[in-house]
C-alpha cells in the first residue's frame, strides 16, 4: 500500500446502475438513500480533511458535516476537530460567497492556482496556490496537506478531481455505492472523467467488501499502486 507524504486517500461517490454520478444536466446527486448518506458521513467523519472540486460546489453549494453524536464523539476520542477541513479545488476560484456553504460551519480552504480570480480571503481559512495556471499541482498539495497534519482525505467527487488524482496514482480506496436507478446517455459523468486510461494501464482495484442494503450495493475496493 502506497502512501503518499502519510496521507491515506479515500474516494466517495454513489452512482446509478449504469455508473453515472449525476444526471447529464450536473444536477446534484440526490439519488442515495438514507442508509447511503449515512455511509457518506461516516466516511467524512473518518477524515481530516474532504476534498471536492469547484463544479461538485457549484452544483449542491453546500457541503455534508458531521452531525451524528456517534461520530462526533468518536472524532473527539480521536483528538479531531469537530468537522474536518473542506478543501475546495478550483483553478479559477470562480466561486459564490452567497452559497449556503460558505456560511456553514465548518473549517475551509481553498486550493488554487496562478490563475485564480482574486478570493476574498475572510471566506477561507486558508487559500493555498499550489501549481501553474493551467491546473494545481497535486503532488505539491499532497505534501503541503501532510505538513499541515493531514492523515486521511475523504474525496468526495466529482470525476474530473478523481481523475487527475487516479493519473498521479494518489487514491488509497474506492467507496462506491451502486444506487437503484437508470441515468442513462452519453455527456452524465461517471466516477473519473478526463481522456480514460487504455485498458492495459487501466488502475486494478481490489475489491474489500461488498454489501447490499435494501436497493443499495455499498463496494469497497483498494486500489493496487502501480510500480514505481
Ligand atoms: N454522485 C456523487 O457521489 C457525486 C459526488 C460529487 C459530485 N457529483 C457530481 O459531479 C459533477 C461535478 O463533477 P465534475 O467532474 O464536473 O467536476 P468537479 O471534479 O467537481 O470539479 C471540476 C473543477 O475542479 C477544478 N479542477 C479540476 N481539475 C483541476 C486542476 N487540475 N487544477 C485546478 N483545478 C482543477 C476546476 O475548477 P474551476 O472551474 O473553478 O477552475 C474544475 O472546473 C456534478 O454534477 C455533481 O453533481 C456527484
Amino acid at each position: 500500500m502506497q502512501r503518499v507524504f502519510s496521507i491515506y486517500t479515500v474516494v466517495v461517490l454513489a452512482m446509478s446502475a449504469d455508473g453515472k454520478i449525476a444526471d447529464a444536466n450536473r444536477s446534484p446527486a440526490r439519488f442515495g438513500s438514507v442508509t447511503d448518506k449515512a455511509h457518506l458521513e461516516a466516511q467524512v467523519a473518518q477524515a481530516d480533511a474532504v476534498l471536492f472540486g469547484a463544479e461538485t460546489l457549484r452544483a449542491y453549494e453546500t457541503t455534508l458535516r458531521v452531525t451524528h453524536p456517534d461520530l462526533l464523539k468518536l472524532r473527539q476520542q480521536n483528538h479531531q476537530p469537530p468537522q474536518p477541513i473542506q478543501i475546495v479545488a478550483s483553478r479559477s476560484a470562480k466561486l459564490n460567497s452567497d452559497w449556503r456553504f460558505f456560511s456553514q460551519p465548518v473549517p475551509r480552504w481553498l486550493l488554487t492556482t496562478p490563475a485564480a480570480q482574486a478570493w476574498d480571503a475572510p471566506h477561507f481559512d486558508r487559500v493555498l496556490t499550489i501549481g501553474t495556471p493551467s491546473g494545481i499541482d497535486w503532488r505539491a498539495a499532497w505534501k503541503e496537506f501532510a505538513h499541515s497534519g493531514i492523515r486521511r482525505i475523504a474525496v468526495l467527487g466529482g470525476g474530473s478531481i478523481v481523475w487527475n488524482l487516479l493519473e498521479l496514482d494518489l487514491i488509497d480506496e474506492l467507496r462506491l455505492t451502486i444506487c437503484p436507478l437508470l441515468l442513462g446517455g452519453t455527456i452524465a459523468p461517471t466516477p473519473a472523467a478526463g481522456i480514460g486510461f487504455p485498458e492495459a494501464i487501466a488502475p486494478r482495484l481490489q475489491l474489500l467488501s461488498a454489501e447490499a442494503i435494501d436497493h443499495e450495493v455499498f463496494l469497497h475496493y483498494r486500489l493496487q499502486h502501480r510500480e514505481v
